[in-house]
């Protein structure tokens, strides 16, 4: 399973690079806005900033609505970087420039899915990556992990490609479970992954080991 931490906050994309671990970043617009990241030239500049720190794949995701939009906002975000996958949103038009990227071999990542229907479209358009709101349908009183079950059912009946990209993930248990389910990818928090180390007997267990050896070499 991949780590891809989703962030705009290079402090936090660093410390997760740190552990060695880390897979990848997945931004959006709203994740940019609270780092004040405003202006398409610092805009632009942050992604490159970002690719700069990891070494994996790297969404950034377009802001246009239609679809000449958005192929011109994504030809823009893919010639920044190798790294550079292009965020569209699931909408007719989002298929469409999907369809369009991927028929050039430029990476795309299909935002703010929400049912198995949308999710095979994305995959019909060659998506790279399909990425499914776990938390937004937990938010809602709607079981987000049974829509990632869902979709790798879907995606294994037929041998897409698309990898499943777990999203709006928002807690450690959330990362557990889409590994059970066998999501290819996870973005969430540096908190959630951090979360995923630990556990008291860790503490207990070391608090005990450097006592023992303290007792045997002081
Ligand atoms: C996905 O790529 C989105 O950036 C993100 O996971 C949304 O998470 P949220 O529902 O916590 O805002």
């Amino acid at each position: 399973m991949k780590f891809f931490i989703d962030t705009a906050n290079l402090n936090e994309i660093r410390e997760a690079q740190s552990l060695g671990i880390l897979d990848g970043v997945t931004t959006n617009p709203s994740l940019m806005a609270k780092e004040g990241i405003t202006g398409l030239d610092n805009i632009l500049k942050h992604y490159v900033d970002i690719c700069s720190i990891v070494e994996g794949d790297v969404s950034a995701e377009v802001n246009a609505t239609d679809y000449e939009g958005m192929v011109r906002e994504g030809e823009q975000l893919a010639d920044l970087h190798p790294q550079i996958v292009v965020k569209l949103p699931m909408t007719k038009d989002g298929v469409r420039a999907c369809k369009y990227f991927s028929d050039k071999g430029i990476k795309t990542n299909v935002t703010l899915v929400f049912s198995a229907g949308q999710a095979l479209l994305a995959a019909k358009a060659g998506a790279t990556y399909v990425s499914p709101f776990v938390g937004r349908l937990d938010d809602i009183s709607t079981d987000g992990l049974n829509l990632i079950q869902e979709i790798r059912e879907i995606y294994d009946n037929y041998g897409f490609e698309t990898e499943i990209l777990a999203a709006s993930v928002r807690h450690t248990m959330h990362i557990v479970n889409c590994a059970k389910i066998g999501a290819d990818v996870m973005t969430g928090p540096l908190s959630a992954i951090l979360g995923l180390l630990k556990h008291p007997l860790t503490d207990i267990g070391l608090a005990q080991f450097i006592a023992d050896y303290q007792k045997g070499n002081s």
